[in-house]
């Protein structure tokens, strides 16, 4: 089940370099795409930044909004994941349906601070208000975020870390190239 994660946790849902879905809205419209390239950028207020490419529908609906959601899906989403990374929802404009969620069945739940849908079946979930830097923005299409609200699946996420012992179908995974992926999950510590 989905819990409340403390902004000076927030990071952690990141950290360890989760490929992930980006979903936007914007009035009636509402998208989701798949992205590799992210990164935690802050503790408290958390920040991240994220690369969303200027051709992507998913930019077009964030400019619009000034906000997204990163969704951290699974191993069970994987096949979902390259799906909805490899077409454009432009391309369902006007069409029934008329997005990719609707179209590929994708179940959502509400955000709570935002109007883009959350991917449920994930295990993490980031609300995220675009700090405006247009420079970054148009020439390296890297958009950097605070983080308004996150969420983590309590099975695999609690005290402040990953646990996926028990859980492999919910792992998360790491994109390499051309639908390879890693999934990790093998913990180790080091210190006291
Ligand atoms: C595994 C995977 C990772 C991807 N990572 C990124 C990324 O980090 N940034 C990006 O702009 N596009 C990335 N893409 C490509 C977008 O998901 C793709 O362009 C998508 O079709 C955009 O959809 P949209 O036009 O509906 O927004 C990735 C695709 C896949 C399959």
């Amino acid at each position: 089940m989905p819990k409340i994660i403390d902004f000076s946790k927030t990071y952690r849902l990141l950290n360890h370099g989760p490929t992930v879905l980006v979903t936007s809205a914007h009035g009636e419209h509402r998208n989701i795409m798949a992205a590799a390239w992210n990164m935690p950028l802050d503790f408290d207020p958390p920040k991240v930044a994220i690369v969303i490419d200027k051709n992507t529908y998913t930019r077009e609906l964030m400019e619009a909004s000034g906000t997204f959601a990163i969704n951290v899906p699974c191993r069970v989403q994987a096949e979902m994941v390259v799906r909805v990374g490899n077409c454009s929802g432009r391309e369902l404009l006007g069409k029934s349906p008329d997005n990719k969620l609707a179209a590929f069945d994708i179940p959502t739940f509400p955000a709570s601070r935002i109007s883009a849908p959350l991917v449920a079946g994930c295990v993490a979930w980031l609300e995220c208000r675009i700090i405006p830097e247009p420079h970054i923005q148009n020439t390296y299409d890297l958009f950097l975020a605070e983080v308004i609200a996150a969420q983590a699946d309590e099975r695999v996420f609690s005290d402040g870390r990953w646990h996926f012992e028990g859980h492999d179908e919910l792992r998360t995974i790491h994109h390499v190239a051309g639908g390879a992926f890693m999934s990790i999950g093998d913990a180790f510590k080091i210190g006291a």
